[in-house]
């Protein structure tokens, strides 16, 4: 949120004038005053530039900053080099001879330096040709108004806001614009048409009209951006307070359908014989919304964003029935791993976190709507394991209906479902299921060595607890392996010590 009262505070303060707003109070990292020094000292110029200007002015505090960046008019390396020289102590320096820029990490926060630069860039790629320039050259190439803020760090005009291009004013509009013509900002580095976005989203901004037409007639340039570069902003698009306006924003402009076909494919209705389908896209970004108003989880809000992945490849409409999208479930967990590939998201334990999750999403609400039976809870238990809480999350957020009853109805619904998992949670502890009988146990009382037989009694004795025919205890199983055994006839070979009942 935009911090206003400081805005108007700062204004007035300040007679009303963008031009001489000073901010010095605000720089309390020590290293803008060590900034300062070398700068004066060494008559090169300095800036504090970008995202540590916005995130001020919008927030009105500069606690702990993860990230400053500083324009200098000269090399930045050398700055750098200079600064950490005055920091005096032995901090990581990481320089980049490519790209004319410094890295210092001192604690937290990271400090990158770069020289002011003109930039023009070539068809094919995102490297740009690098001129050196002055702040203004350089505010100019920055992607946004709101980005191009520069704060002096030198003797003079320590603290005063450098605004060119209306950035402070854009704040106060919640808009985003480029400083340049915005078809020459997005063709000259098309990620920023996806940062457009990302921070149209995150702070609840606009993006200009001018601007978004520019990302719309420039979209297929994303073409030339690493994948990385571009999951990256996706994941923080999905993990602003409300998702769904960047996915809206994407669609709006043709990137949705380039970057992610998966889900743009999941909009529209179809309707045979006066019969529609809900539309799933937008189902989806509700039902996204509704998740990150519960939970900041990345991987459950991925959850819930490919829940119904599969929908468009299951709609059938059957006549007796309607339309029905048969294990949406089942092939939408077969899908994910191809998504996250190509997505370049993890695959790991995340990604099959993720499929776990849509695969049984519709677990909880079929047994909401049945007679709950203790063994559909206990299997539930079971197949969930220890993901239980995060499931029945993304099954309330799954409920979208318009109509408050039926909402109402479904949640009520869900209480029985959690007070039952309560209540055979106590009892039976199925959770974080280890069957009271190993392998090494079935082996060892039948005398016989790692084969099918052993896989078979194990599974039975899970069965026979899952369904609550035996307790989940020692003693139960072991009498059940005894009579499976016996069953494949199986003769026994040793006895195990049996627990006291
Ligand atoms: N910048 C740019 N074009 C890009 C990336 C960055 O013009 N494609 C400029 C912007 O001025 C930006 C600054 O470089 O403010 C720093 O970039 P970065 O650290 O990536 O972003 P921030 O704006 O600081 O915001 P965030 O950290 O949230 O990405």
């Amino acid at each position: 949120m935009i911090h206003n009262a400081l805005l108007l505070r700062i204004r007035l303060y300040f007679c009303c004038s963008f031009n001489i707003m000073n901010l010095s109070d605000h720089l309390h990292h020590k290293v803008f005053q060590i900034i300062a020094s070398v700068a004066s000292e060494e008559k090169t110029p300095s800036y504090v530039i970008g995202g540590f200007v916005r995130d001020l002015l919008i927030s009105g505090s500069s606690s702990a900053p993860k990230d400053i960046d500083i324009v200098v008019i000269g090399s930045g390396i050398e700055m750098a080099e200079k600064v950490r020289d005055a920091i005096g102590e032995e901090i990581p320096l990481s320089v980049f001879k490519n790209f004319g820029t410094a890295m210092l990490k001192w604690g937290d926060t990271e400090i990158e330096f770069v020289g002011a630069r003109k930039e023009s860039y070539r068809l094919d790629s995102r490297k740009p040709l690098v001129e050196n320039g002055t702040l203004e050259d350089d505010q100019n190439r920055r992607d946004f108004t709101i980005n191009a803020l520069a704060i002096s760090l030198n003797p003079g005009d320590y603290g005063e806001l450098l605004d060119p291009f209306g950035g402070v004013k854009h704040l106060e509009e919640k808009l985003i614009t480029t400083p340049l013509e915005p078809g020459s900002t997005f063709s000259d580095d098309p990620l920023r048409m996806l940062r457009g976005i990302r921070f149209a989203t995150t702070l609840g901004f606009s993006i200009e009209m001018e601007t978004l037409n520019a990302i719309h007639q420039y979209r297929q340039r994303i073409s030339i951006v690493s994948q990385e570069r571009i999951s990256d902003e996706l994941n923080k698009i999905m993990l602003a307070l409300k998702p769904s306006k960047g996915f809206l924003l994407l669609d709006q402009t043709g990137l949705l359908e380039i970057i992610f076909p998966e889900f743009h494919q999941m909009k529209g209705v179809e309707q045979v014989n006066e019969q529609r389908h809900k539309d799933n896209f937008f189902h989806t970004l509700e039902v996204l919304d509704n998740i990150a108003l519960k939970t900041d989880d990345l991987w459950l809000r991925w959850a819930a964003l490919l829940h119904d992945i599969a929908k468009p490849r299951t709609r059938k409409f059957e006549p007796d029935i309607g339309w029905t999208f048969h294990a949406h479930e089942f092939i939408g967990a077969k899908m994910i791993p191809g998504i996250f590939r190509k997505m370049r998201l993890p695959l790991n334990e995340k990604m099959k976190y993720v499929q776990k999750l849509v695969q049984l999403h519709l677990r909880p609400i079929v047994l909401s709507q049945d007679i709950v039976t203790d063994a559909a809870i206990r299997r539930l238990i079971f197949d969930a394991g220890e993901d239980l809480e995060d499931l029945m999350t993304l099954c309330e957020a799954d409920i979208t209906s318009k109509n408050e009853r039926t909402v109402k109805r479904h949640l009520r619904n869900f209480k029985v479902v959690r007070q039952k998992i309560n209540e055979l949670e106590e009892r039976d502890s199925i959770r974080n299921f280890q069957p009271p009988i190993s392998g090494d146990d079935i082996q060892k009382v039948f005398g016989i060595p790692p084969s099918r037989p052993v896989g078979i009694i194990k599974n039975a004795i899970k069965e026979a607890i899952l369904d609550g025919e035996i307790l989940n205890n020692f003693n139960a199983a072991y009498l059940r392996m005894l009579e499976e055994g016996e069953a494949l006839g199986l003769i026994v070979h040793h006895e195990l010590k049996r627990e006291k009942d």
